[in-house]
This record gives structure tokens, C-alpha cells and sequence, in this order.
């Protein structure tokens, strides 16, 4: 099933055609060359320009500027990557002041041509998708198909904005006199904070880039610690794409003092982050202060639900998918699976199957289908989480503990006759334990599934066409996957209710985040 997930994500990557570029001639790697050692992978990724380890700012590859760095580690063996230049507060008001000069220029531009450099940007994202892969595997951990996927998916998103570029229109009201003429305009916000995670080192940056820079925007993004290589690559990238110096700019290091200085900015116009709830609702309080735009993309607590109707091959290929990809570290991973009375036996049985098979390792490693979490605290998050569980009356089917691997490998998890009132089923879990909840009616299973603050991704099973919309119209969410576990895609909106956040991501509506709505009124026009 995990095979299939891959293919999925990567025939998104071949569906496009590649356009060579003239600027960086850093070849595709074989699949062979990935297994390689890490040192000899870190040096010629140096070589071809794609380690960088300095901030971007004003187009200008700069250090911290008291000389700071900070380690990069492969969480699959604790070794240290890189480091890079730890920055703070001097650097991203440098970095502020950047974007704001680059802002009216940038803007000015037509469409198309924001559109063309765009379009150049993604196709060096894909014309360098295996390196990128490695480098999202080396820092991350995700086994190397699934680091190429995102590329793909990553890249996916600038694609699609460098086409609705050109599609930001206005409006024109009848007029309520005769000699009045109204319109609406469409304006970009300005520049915008991009504050994101480490579960997709690429992917969430393109996300808020692309639209960003699509409407005329500039950015200061700050990539996560654990994860600030690919951002950097990316960077270099989009450098040589042609989009101007100051356009895009990379600060990284003490993250409070950069997300500091952004917040206190009254030049940055707008932040948009996904990561936890707790960060974000800091900084929606942080950017109240310059009333500031925010687009917020926090924690799910998913449940994904089996009725006894459902096609049993199709709940399990899309439980795993939805659970264990990227090892559960996903805001939309299934937190919770909800599994009637009638097929509790069967789903359970035949899903411990499928998890025992699931093969853990070194992302590099051929056949690896769960990688290693992120870092120990994530670890043992995810270990307290089941053991709270098991105290409280749950029963471990499959795994339950650290793997024998060491360092932050962690059993693929099943964990049975799980009740809601658990830590497991209340908190995300961001791990690849699967906790299920068993129950008896669909009123039942819709009360469980929106009795919680979270409101991202929800998934249902069900051969009954009925049944589908009414639980989909039911469920609380933001995104609900009927038959299917992997509901990701450029083209779609991607966002939550409640406490999972504001605004959506991705499709024509991911414009809306980025621009202003501007009323013009001409009178005296007879
Ligand atoms: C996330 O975990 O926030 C993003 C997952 C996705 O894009 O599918």
C-alpha cells in the first residue's frame, strides 16, 4: 500500500514536462547513488550548489551576523549534516527591509512575466528532484520516494500559481447613478512572514510562496530549525530562476526573535504559518498588535471512520495511507480510527497484518516505508501517549515502543479498545500509532468525530452513497476524504475548522489569502 502512496505522489512528477535550465548543471542522481553515504551525498550537494548554509537576504547569501550557527541533524543515525547561520532579530529586520524595497518593483511587474519566472522556478524544482528528495531525507528522515514525492507535490504548487497569476481579477459593480462607475481591484497584501515546519521541508514553503509571490507579494521565510537545508536549496532555486534579489528572502535560528521582529514589523502585512496550535495562537495574538493578516494552518486531530458498509481492501489501504505516511507525522494523519461494531474484528486483524509488514529504516534504505521521527522529544511524546493509553485499559495489537533501531525510530503502533476521553484520541498524536475506537451507530461515530477542539481532515469508508454525504455534511472538518486516504493536492483548498486554523491553502482560494479587495468609486463620470 505504501508502494502505492509513492507512485501516487510521483505521477504527479512525471506528468509535467521538464524544462532544462541553463544555470546550475548539477545532473539527476541514479537511484543507486542515494544509498550512498551521507558524507559523500553532503559533499556533492555542496558541489552542485544545493548545500547552502547561509540566510538569504537582499539576494545575498549572509551569515549571522555575530558568526552563530546551529546544527542540522539526520535524525535517522544522529549525525550532524550541516550548520547554519543561526540568525535573530538584526537579520530578519534586514530581511523585512528587503522585501519591503523589492515590494513595488515586484508588484509592477505584469502578470505574465511573475507567471514565466514562476514557471522557471518550477522547473528547476523538478529538474533537481532527486537531489532535493536527498536532501529532504537526509534532514528529515522520510524514506526517499516519499522525499521525491514532495518535491513533486511541492512543486505542484508553484506551477498552479504561476498559472493563476494571471487570473487575479476584479470586478465591476452597476453603478447606483448615472454618471458613477464603480470597481473592484485586487491588490497584493504586501510583504508576508512565511513561518513553517519541518514535516514538509518543501512542500509548506511552495504552499504560501507560491500564491504569495504569484499576487505580487514578497516573503521572509523562516524554515524550521530541524530542516533549514532544503528551504535553502529551494532558495538558490528560485535565485536562479530569475525572480529578483529581495523577492524571496530565508532567515533562520532563534525562532521567538524572528517571529518577533516579523510580528512587531508594521511593514510585514501578513504572516501565514502551519504548525502546531499552541505557535499559532501566539502568533495570531502576536500579529494583533499591527493587525496584521493571518493565515493559520495548526494541528488536526483526524478520525477516520469504518463503517460495517465499507469495502474492506479500500478502508485499509486508505487507514494506512492516511496514518502512516511520512510515520504519522502529518496534520492530517488519521489521529483517530473509528471502526463499527460489525468489521471491528476483521479491520483490526487484517490492519495488523498490513502494519506488522510495514518496513522501518533509513530512509535511504531500499524498501523503507517508515522513516524515523523527527527528534527524541518527538519520541517520547509518542511513547507517553500510548503508554497513558495502555494505563487506562487500551491493548497494544501491533508495536507499542521504540524500535530496535535506536535513535528516534519508533514501532509502527496499533492500539485497540481505545476510549475518547484518552490523551491518545484528545491530542494529535504526530507518530505512527494508530489508536481505534470502536463503535455502534453513525450518530455515534459523527458525536466522537467532532468532539474535539481540532476541525482539519476527516475520513469516512462507506459503500453507501447516502450515508457519504450525510456523514461529510455532518462531520466538522475542513477536509473529509470519502474511500479515500490521501486528499493532498495543489488544486483543492487545504485548511481547517475551529482550531485547526484560518484560510485555506492551495486552489483558487489560496489567491485570496495573499490580496486585498480595494473599492474605487469614480463619480462625475456623465
Ligand atoms: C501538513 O501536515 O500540514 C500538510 C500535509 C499535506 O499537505 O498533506
Amino acid at each position: 500500500m505504501m508502494k502505492r502512496m509513492m507512485m501516487l505522489t510521483r505521477t504527479v512528477v512525471n506528468r509535467f514536462t521538464i524544462v532544462q535550465s541553463h544555470s546550475l548543471r548539477c545532473h539527476s542522481q541514479s537511484r543507486r547513488q542515494m544509498s550512498m553515504g551521507s558524507e559523500s551525498l553532503v559533499s556533492r550537494l555542496k558541489s552542485c550548489g544545493l548545500l547552502q548554509t547561509k540566510g538569504l537576504i537582499g539576494g545575498k547569501w549572509v551569515d549571522a551576523y555575530d558568526g552563530r550557527t546551529i546544527e542540522v541533524h539526520n535524525p535517522a543515525n544522529g549525525q550532524v549534516i550541516a550548520s547554519v547561520a543561526c540568525m535573530g532579530d538584526k537579520e530578519t529586520k534586514d530581511a523585512i527591509s528587503a522585501a519591503y524595497d523589492a515590494f513595488a518593483p515586484w508588484s509592477k511587474l505584469t502578470a505574465a512575466d511573475r507567471s514565466n519566472r514562476l514557471r522557471n522556478w518550477y522547473n528547476l524544482l523538478i529538474q533537481h528532484k532527486e537531489e532535493l528528495g536527498q536532501l529532504i531525507t537526509l534532514e528529515q528522515g522520510k524514506p526517499i520516494k516519499e522525499a521525491i514525492g514532495e518535491v513533486g507535490y511541492g512543486a505542484s504548487f508553484i506551477e498552479f500559481f504561476a498559472e493563476e497569476a494571471k487570473r487575479v481579477y476584479g470586478d465591476i459593480i452597476p453603478a447606483t447613478l448615472p454618471d458613477r462607475r464603480l470597481f473592484v481591484l485586487k491588490q497584493p497584501v504586501g510583504v508576508v512572514g512565511v513561518v513553517t515546519p519541518w514535516n514538509f521541508p518543501l512542500a509548506m514553503i511552495t504552499r504560501k510562496v507560491g500564491p504569495a509571490l504569484a499576487c505580487g507579494c514578497t516573503v521572509v521565510i523562516k524554515p524550521s530549525e530541524f530542516t533549514p537545508l532544503t528551504a535553502l536549496a529551494a532558495a538558490e532555486l528560485a535565485l536562479q530562476s530569475g525572480i529578483p534579489p529581495g523577492v524571496l528572502n530565508v532567515v533562520m535560528g532563534d525562532a521567538p526573535k524572528i517571529g518577533n521582529s516579523l510580528l512587531e514589523s508594521p511593514q510585514v502585512r501578513k504572516i501565514t504559518f502551519t504548525g502546531s496550535t499552541a505557535i499559532g495562537k501566539k502568533l495570531m495574538v502576536g500579529a494583533a498588535e499591527t493587525v496584521k493578516k493571518v493565515s493559520l494552518e495548526l494541528g488536526g486531530n483526524a478520525p477516520c471512520i469504518v463503517f460495517d458498509d465499507a469495502d474492506l481492501e479500500v478502508a485499509l489501504k486508505g487507514s494506512l495511507a492516511t496514518k502512516f505516511r511520512n510515520s504519522g507525522q502529518t496534520c492530517v494523519c488519521a489521529n483517530r480510527i473509528l471502526v463499527q461494531e460489525g468489521i471491528y474484528e476483521k479491520f483490526t486483524s487484517a490492519f495488523s497484518n498490513a502494519v506488522q509488514d510495514l518496513k522501518v529504516g533509513n530512509g535511504f534504505s531500499e524498501g523503507v516505508v517508515q522513516g524515523p521521527l523527527i527528534n527524541e522529544a518527538a519520541v517520547q511524546k509518542v511513547d507517553s501517549f500510548v503508554q497513558d493509553a495502555i494505563s487506562k485499559g487500551a491493548k497494544v495489537l501491533v508495536g507499542g515502543k521504540r524500535h530496535s533501531l535506536g535513535f528516534t525510530f519508533y514501532e509502527p503502533t496499533i492500539i485497540g479498545d481505545v476510549k475518547n476521553e484518552m490523551l491518545i484520541a484528545r491530542q494529535e498524536v504526530f507518530g505512527p500509532v494508530a489508536p481505534v475506537i470502536r463503535f455502534k451507530t453513525e450518530e455515534e461515530a459523527i458525536q466522537i468525530a467532532n468532539d474535539t477542539n481540532a476541525g482539519l481532515a476527516a475520513y469516512i469508508f462507506t459503500n453507501s452513497m447516502k450515508r457519504s454525504w450525510r456523514v461529510a455534511e455532518a462531520l466538522e472538518y475542513g477536509i473529509v476524504g470519502v474511500n479515500e486516504g490521501l486528499v493532498s493536492t495543489e488544486v483543492a483548498p487545504f485548511g481547517g475548522y475551529k482550531q485547526s486554523g484560518l484560510g485555506r491553502e492551495g486552489s483558487k482560494y489560496g489567491l485570496d489569502e495573499y490580496l486585498e479587495i480595494k473599492y474605487v468609486c469614480m463619480g462625475n463620470m456623465g
